[in-house]
């Protein structure tokens, strides 16, 4: 266990290159399993949740090389379907796309529930309906769900999800593209990372059309061949550290991003205040003068991703005036980190699934805990801004999603270490 140790009150400036979405590497990663042969994967981010499947998939029998810290040749061929390590399995959220990977390539899973950042309850009834509307006959017990054919055997069908699913839609997608027939998902996510996994599995040889509308088709196919695919730029990320230059009143070059997939997150900025220029793959944002309140409501994406909830409530809390946060995804999201960001005199009064912040000029070092990843990154930004020292606590959680925090903040002109317990 660890924590950071921050001197904030400085405005970060330079550049920072933004890693390979965590979001895409966990689907992608678990989607190779369908191709038997080899998939070079690149751009894939040096985090501890890709480090973990990584380790899953190595016990499973994947042979795994690493080239470069941010390459991953997967080979499947020796691969024979044995489950995923339970241990392992229960320390992240998306060992469940092992599900869907393992019912696709040989009709057969029996993989524990997962783990993963626990802000809210996290069900699975989404999936498991589209596993049994593929003709898995579902087991699920409160640790585990084993699936085998049914009697009428495997092969697509019409799913229409009940809620807007990032999940749910990856499983289902890596679940039925080796199957027989068309599978059609309709109230489907739309987020970057479900077109990059659609995107992934078309190069290895899959029929798929839709990703990134709120309907997939997946025309099932014998096999998928082995290629070299690059993951897309994490855009949380790249919103972090966004949140970041604009809460110190900084002026930072954000490289390697695809601009669209930030529109949410920089408008939402550039009300505030910020300044925003926008190129092909960079985006520069400064904070030229004061921030202004605003008003944010979390969607799917399109939409304000929840997963920057907390770190532009870090950026009301400095603004001028009253802002109010809405949160539509996870009512509870919010007690990952407010009371923490009350304890460095942030104003904040949490009604339903409303935040009412109220800004205040400066923010106070304290002694914070991290909750969950992004609760986490918040109160990195908070200590960045804030005058004096700010020690973050439980940064395992930081550490699942932000490759070399430390060394990109640092390069930023933040004075930030880390300090084991
Ligand atoms: C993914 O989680 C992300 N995780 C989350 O990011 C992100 O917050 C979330 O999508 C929303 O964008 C990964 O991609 C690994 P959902 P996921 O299924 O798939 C309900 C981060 O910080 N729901 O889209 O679990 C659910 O309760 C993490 O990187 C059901 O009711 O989210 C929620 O209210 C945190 N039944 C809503 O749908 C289901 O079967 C959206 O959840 C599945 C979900």
């Amino acid at each position: 266990m660890g924590r950071y140790e921050i001197k904030g009150g400085k405005p970060l400036n330079g550049t920072v290159t933004i890693s390979g979405a965590k979001n895409a590497a966990v689907a992608i990663l678990p989607a190779a399993l369908l191709v038997n042969g080899c998939c070079r994967i690149e751009n894939v981010p040096d985090i501890s949740d890709v480090r973990i499947l990584l380790a899953i998939l190595e016990d499973m029998g994947v042979k795994i090389q690493r080239p470069d810290e941010s390459t991953v040749i997967l080979d499947n061929s020796g691969f024979t379907g044995k489950s995923p390590n339970e241990e392992l399995v229960r320390k992240l959220r998306a060992s469940y796309y092992l599900m869907g990977a393992l019912l696709g390539r040989f009709g057969k899973a029996f993989v524990a529930l997962p783990g993963g950042c626990n802000f809210a309850s996290r069900p699975i009834d989404q999936h498991i309906k589209g596993f049994a509307a593929l003709g898995a006959d579902v087991v699920e017990t409160e640790d585990y769900v084993s699936m085998t054919p049914g009697p009428n055997g495997l092969r697509g069908n019409r799913i229409s999800l009940d809620v807007v699913s990032v999940g749910a839609t990856v499983n289902i997608m890596i679940a039925a593209t080796l199957l027989p027939g068309q599978t059609v998902i309709e109230n489907a996510a739309k987020e970057p990372h479900i077109v990059d996994l659609a995107n992934f599995l078309n190069t290895m040889g899959a029929h798929i059309s839709g990703a990134g509308t709120d309907t997939v088709k997946i025309r099932g196919v014998d096999a998928l061949r082995g290629g070299t695919y690059a993951i897309i730029p994490d855009q949380i990320e790249a919103g972090t550290y966004m949140a970041a230059a604009v809460a110190t009143g900084g002026n930072v070059l954000i490289k390697n991003v695809i601009p669209k997939h930030m529109e949410c997150i920089t408008s939402k900025l550039a009300e505030m205040g910020a300044e925003v220029i926008n190129y092909d793959d960079a985006i520069r944002i400064k904070r030229p003068g004061p921030l202004r309140h605003t008003t944010v409501k979390t969607h799917p994406y399109p939409g304000f991703p929840t997963d920057m909830q907390a770190q532009i409530c870090v950026c009301m809390a400095l603004a001028s005036g009253v802002s109010r946060l809405t949160e539509s995804v996870y009512e509870t999201r919010f007690f990952g980190y407010c009371s923490e960001l009350e304890s460095m005199g942030a104003d904040i009064q949490i009604t339903g699934k409303t935040a009412i912040i109220t800004g205040t000029d400066t923010l106070y070092g304290a002694t914070v805990s991290a909750h969950d990843l992004r609760a986490g990154a918040a109160l990195v930004i908070a200590g960045l801004a804030a005058e004096g020292t700010t020690w973050v606590k439980n940064i395992h959680y930081v550490e699942r999603g932000y490759e070399r925090i430390i060394e990109k903040l640092a390069a930023l002109g933040a004075t930030i270490r880390r300090v084991e317990d």
